[in-house]
């Protein structure tokens, strides 16, 4: 999968990029990212990337040239404007960044993040060349690149070869909807504190029934909202029951799977 970036401080971009599995996989070829100046597509001598506002107030607006010059001379946009990758504003009005979002990202082949700074981006930029605007969150950051660094990181997970032996999307949290069971790994005890004795136990069917009722216990517990949205079998449903959920929550549980 190819990733491009565009900002006005790439060597932020690379520098994150750069490291742990993100890094391996560039390295590795899996992954294919490339932070782009903006600077690099204006035209004037002092390589100018925002201004101020019309109609006045403070801060400034980035502008909507080099943005769509960036795009097109890296041929995420034709002359015509047809696209060749998925574009997307970081934008704190965006959708929110959530695993099913990652996955629909994870699934085009190439997509290109512009990172908004001051007051934000012309308006333009949204409305004629970006295909979707994507939040991290109900929080202002004084830019977009961290906002894309961590798009770039939980897509990444969903390529494959970019994930090695060991490491694993599959039994995680929001893979089916649930949050992930706890983790414990040696001492089997530290100041008394012991981790579950299923867990050391060596029995795998016990094992996994433990870890499911765990993720039930914690989705329950913290996040109740996504269970009616979770892939559940009516054994979960009856352990979720057990654990304590109300009629009213058992009521909006979709059909049981099996
Ligand atoms: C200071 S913010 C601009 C906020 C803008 N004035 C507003 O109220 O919507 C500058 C840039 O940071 C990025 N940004 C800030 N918060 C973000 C968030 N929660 N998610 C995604 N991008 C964000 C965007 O690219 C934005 O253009």
């Amino acid at each position: 999968m190819r990733i491009d970036v565009l900002t006005v401080f790439p060597e932020m971009v690379e520098h994150a990029a750069s490291q742990s599995i993100v890094g391996r996989a560039r390295r590795s070829g899996a992954l294919d990212v490339r932070a782009w100046d903006l600077r690099d597509f204006t035209a004037d001598r002092h390589r100018t990337t925002d201004d101020s506002p019309y109609g006045g107030g403070v801060g400034m607006v980035m502008k909507v040239e080099p943005i769509d010059a960036a795009l097109r001379a890296i041929g995420a946009t034709d002359d015509g404007g047809t696209r060749d990758a998925h574009v997307v504003l970081m934008s704190p009005q965006g959708q929110k960044l959530d695993q099913e979002l990652v996955r629909v990202l994870a699934s085009y082949g190439r997509i290109v993040l512009i990172c908004g700074r001051y007051e934000g981006v012309d308006e333009r930029v949204r409305e004629h060349l970006v295909d979707r605007e994507v939040s991290i969150g109900d929080y202002v950051l004084t830019g977009g690149e961290l906002p894309a660094l961590v798009l770039m990181d939980a897509v990444s997970r969903l390529v494959p070869g970019v994930l090695g032996k060991g490491e694993s999307a599959d039994d995680e949290s929001f893979s089916e909807g649930l949050l992930e069971y706890p983790h414990y790994t040696r001492p089997e005890e530290y100041r008394g504190w012991r981790a579950p004795d299923v867990l050391l136990s060596g029995h795998h069917a016990e094992v996994a029934t433990w870890r499911r009722r765990e993720s039930l216990r914690r989705t329950l517990e913290r996040r109740p909202d996504l269970l009616p949205g979770a892939r559940l079998t009516a054994k979960d449903r009856a352990d979720l029951k057990e654990l304590g959920a109300n009629e009213k929550l058992l009521d909006s549980l979709g059909e049981p799977s099996e």
